[in-house]
């Protein structure tokens, strides 16, 4: 369960921080990645040499690299992780957690984190059962972090009490069975038809047009509608990438057969995704043999392919539609249009004039746009967009 997740450990200044080591090298055993924020203090408690070795990453604990001024980005950090896995947590930085303190760069991690946030508090018995330290962990139960709760035993005062952090397996198993509680099969029973990558329009044996789409997107929305338990026929266009598991995938090269592929198994689908960047004109003719070159310029006729969103649109009855809209200009307009024109249930919309969206990048920066409104998601990895994707079809569904 924690194989490739990307989990980011903050650790505080508390005793418990020595934990911190263990807990780290069993989640990296597990297979996540992991990369660990310290609050200055914890410093104190056990080094950042120790915790970067362990992790294999750079230990994040200031706002900058006073080195060379580079940015410690926690939005990018907040987006990266699956996970946030704060322990141990001190009282201090439980009361900053429920009051949206932002003094050090774990705190700001967290309030940009859109993933589940766990915390293993450890403090002395009589602080943990202090009103305020109560108060503040039922709001931060309220605000959706996930408690794991301390054990009993000896602490570091002498005194014996409820107050240790958990044992560190413990804590892993609670973050694995975090993890997996996200991935209720919410979309079992149902079957879609997802289009990913660049058609490719031969001219001759040798030559072709096609775009820069590296089936990226399309990919992660295939892996996130099969980790939410539904069956996924990814139509795919030329691309560099590996068949997501569980996924039947369907090789095609040109926007014929793209069209062909989709055509045929939409009936017995429950919806289609139309992520792929789809040539909308091909050659009048492909030449048999390699075109020799001539004195003058030349040039090639071409002529439009078929709409297969809009063939798809027509045919939908109840099905859900989700097209895609990548634009350089009049974006909004644009997206309407298509999104009336070819019959979508929403559109996603991405410019190439935004930094960090569209072709081949892991990110994207996109809007989902229905009939009623617009939502404007931020930077974000392609497989995030994919899950607000599926939200949202989820919500039509
Ligand atoms: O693959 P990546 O490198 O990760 O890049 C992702 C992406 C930029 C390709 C993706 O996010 C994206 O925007 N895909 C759609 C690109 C596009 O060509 O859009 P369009 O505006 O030309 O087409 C509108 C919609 O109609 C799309 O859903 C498209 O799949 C569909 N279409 C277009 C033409 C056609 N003949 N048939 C279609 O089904």
């Amino acid at each position: 369960m924690l194989k490739g997740k990307h989990i980011i450990l903050g650790i505080t200044g508390s005793i418990a921080a020595y934990k911190s080591a263990v807990l780290c090298r069993l989640l990296v055993g597990a297979g996540a990645e992991v990369k660990v924020v310290m609050t200055p203090l914890a410093k104190q408690f056990i080094t950042p040499l120790t915790m970067a070795t362990l992790s294999k990453n750079p230990i994040l604990v200031d706002f900058f690299n006073p080195e060379n001024g580079e940015w410690n980005s926690h939005v990018k950090l907040g987006l990266w992780a699956d996970c946030y896995l704060i322990a141990p947590a001190t009282a201090n930085t439980l009361a900053k957690m429920a009051t949206g303190v932002a003094d050090n760069l774990l705190l700001t991690t967290y309030l940009s984190a859109r993933c589940p946030v766990a915390v293993a508090p450890a403090m002395d018995l009589d602080m943990y059962a202090h009103r305020a330290t109560q108060r503040n962990l039922a709001r931060l139960r309220e605000n959706g972090v996930n408690i794991i709760a301390p054990a009993a035993g000896e602490l570091a005062s002498g005194l014996v009490g409820n107050g240790r952090m958990a044992e560190p397996q413990d804590i892993v198993e609670a973050v694995a069975a975090l993890l997996a509680e996200k991935k209720k099969p919410t979309l079992e029973g149902k079957h879609f038809l997802v289009t990913a990558g660049a058609t490719i329009e031969a001219i001759d044996p040798v030559r072709y047009i096609s775009n820069h789409s590296s089936g990226k997107m399309g990919y992660a929305v295939a892996e996130e509608l099969t980790s939410r338990g539904a069956r996924v026929t990814l139509i795919s266009g030329r691309t560099a990438l590996d068949t997501p598991k569980g996924v039947e995938r369907v090789d095609v090269l040109s926007a014929e057969d793209m069209y062909q592929a989709c055509v045929v198994r939409f009936d017995e689908a429950d919806g289609a995704v139309m992520c792929a960047a789809v040539a909308d004109y091909t050659p009048q003719s492909v030449a048999q043999e390699k075109i020799k070159k001539g004195e003058g310029d030349m040039a090639i006729a071409l002529k439009r392919t078929r709409d297969i969103a809009a063939e798809l649109g027509q045919r939908k009855g109840q099905r859900i539609l989700v097209g895609f809209a990548m634009e350089t200009q009049n974006e909004q307009a644009n997206a309407e249009d298509k999104l009336r024109r070819k019959n979508f249930d929403f559109i996603v919309l991405n410019s190439l004039r935004v930094e960090g969206a569209g072709f081949r990048g892991d990110t994207n920066v996109v809007s989902l746009i229905d009939a009623a409104e617009r939502k404007d998601l931020p930077l974000m990895s392609k497989r995030e967009v994919a899950k607000h994707i599926v939200d949202k079809i989820e919500e039509k569904l």
